[in-house]
């Protein structure tokens, strides 16, 4: 099979990874990737977002699956683009059409569905130009904290979560007032503050059955101790400690179950993954957001545990019989550490030279921010590479990771030396 995967991320190399391990594989492209994915198939510069260009490759070189990445191309309808025409529509494409891409392209869609399909979530009230006054009364009556979501994509920036009524307030009319996160926030979500411990879990569906993969916690803030800025994400584990047996079966049962049967009844089709990020409430859990793509860097540690061949999996999902297909992972514990650059998530140089990424010893290192400049590998984003190791404990797999991120060397290199060892 030859596959075509959108993006260029951390994400995109562990997909590329796993993918090139199949024996189903023949050929693999990454548009645009990065310095790391060409060592797994080829490398295509196109933006994420040309659909033209897309497609004119997909047709000129026999691309037999398109899978989508991050969430834009999704939520602008990539999918609905290759179904819409006739010497396209013969390549299946994994990641939903631009209807299910609302479940994280809107915060007031997402509400809306959950409610309707009583998934557990927080309570809500969603407010607009023509009742932002109703809004700020609404305020008056609410407990603190509370949590003001723009309605559309942010790229992970539209949370806030105010201490005080005053602040509520004067976010609340700079979203909808003053365009805080532009369109994006013309609509405001505000939601009851959920107390609890945050994870995720992974669901790939074909619209009927549904495997759900391994769970994962990522780390967001900058800081060691969860403290500073929020980032793209600093690093993640998997699998959770605290998700067990018990806990995971309440998830399949009130969110899993009634999100793939909901989309059913919806009649929304659903091809590619759910990302369903949740807050474990004294063991009760509730969704805080649907994404639908692949986490990053929950990825990193998400795919290397998946013991069953991929291409059969994503073959499954576009053939509609993912119930048919084998699915086992591995028992062992994952942990990815993200490499920075220094500054990130504010202002930050790129260009360093990256080496030394032979002196790992028990870690796949995946490339995220990085290009090749004049046959040497250079920092091009914030987010630079992704060191995951596998290992039988959470303990040893902290170690190990986080000694091999010690290992690489660029200019003004950062990481959190804290991975998961909140949960020792
Ligand atoms: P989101 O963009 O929806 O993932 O929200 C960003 C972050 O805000 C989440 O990862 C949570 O840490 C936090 N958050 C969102 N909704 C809530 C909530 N209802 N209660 C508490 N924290 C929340
Ligand atoms: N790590 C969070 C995300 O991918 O949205």
């Amino acid at each position: 099979m030859n596959i075509l995967i959108i993006g260029s991320g951390g994400r995109e190399s562990a997909f590329a990874y796993k993918l090139s391990k199949s024996p189903r594989l023949n050929q693999l492209f990454i548009a645009p990737g990065n310095a790391g994915t060409g060592q797994y198939g080829q490398n295509i510069d196109l933006k994420v977002t040309d659909f033209e260009g897309i497609a004119a490759f997909a047709l000129a070189n026999a691309i037999d699956m398109l899978l989508v990445g991050p969430e834009e191309p999704l939520v602008k309808g990539i999918h609905d683009f290759f179904l819409g025409r006739e010497d396209l529509k013969h390549i299946p494409v994994v990641g939903p059409q631009k209807e299910g891409a609302q479940l994280e392209g809107s915060k007031d869609f997402s509400k809306e569905f959950m409610f309707r399909h009583n998934v557990p979530t927080a309570a809500y009230k969603s407010f607009d130009k023509s009742n932002l006054e109703e809004g700020l009364v609404y305020l008056e009556s609410q407990k603190l904290p509370i949590v003001l979501k723009a309605d559309g994509l942010a790229a992970g920036k539209g949370v806030l979560i105010c201490e005080t009524l005053e602040d509520a307030k004067a976010e609340l009319t700079a979203m909808i007032a003053d365009a805080k996160f532009g369109d994006a926030s013309s609509v405001v979500v505000i939601e009851e503050f959920l107390k609890g411990i945050e994870l995720s879990v992974f669901v790939l569906t074909d619209g009927n059955s549904y495997k759900v993969l391994p769970s994962a916690k990522d780390y967001k803030r900058i800081g060691e101790g969860d403290t500073g800025l929020n980032t793209g994400g600093m690093g993640s584990i998997s699998p959770v400690p605290f998700a067990d047996e018990t806990f995971l079966t309440k998830v399949e049962e009130r969110i899993i179950k009634p999100t793939v049967e909901g989309l059913k009844k919806d009649n929304i089709p659903y091809k590619g993954f759910i990302f369903i990020g949740l807050m474990n409430v004294d063991g009760e859990p509730f969704v805080i957001e649907y994404n639908v793509r692949m986490g990053d860097p929950e990825t990193e540690s998400v795919l290397p545990r998946i013991d069953s061949d991929l291409v059969d999996l994503l073959e499954g999902v576009a053939q509609g019989n993912l119930h048919e297909r084998s699915f086992t992972v591995s028992p062992k514990t994952a942990v990815t550490v993200m490499l920075v650059s220094g500054g990130y998530p504010g202002d930050y140089e790129s260009g360093k030279e990256i080496t030394n990424i032979e002196n790992v010893e028990d870690s796949i290192v995946f490339h995220a921010g990085t290009k090749e400049l004049d046959g040497k590998v250079v920092t091009a984003g914030g987010r630079v590479l992704a060191v995951t190791t596998l290992q039988d404990n959470l303990f040893d797999a902290l170690q190990q990771a986080t000694a091999d991120a010690g290992r690489v060397f660029f200019e003004r290199k950062y990481f959190r030396r804290d991975i998961g060892f909140d949960l020792i």
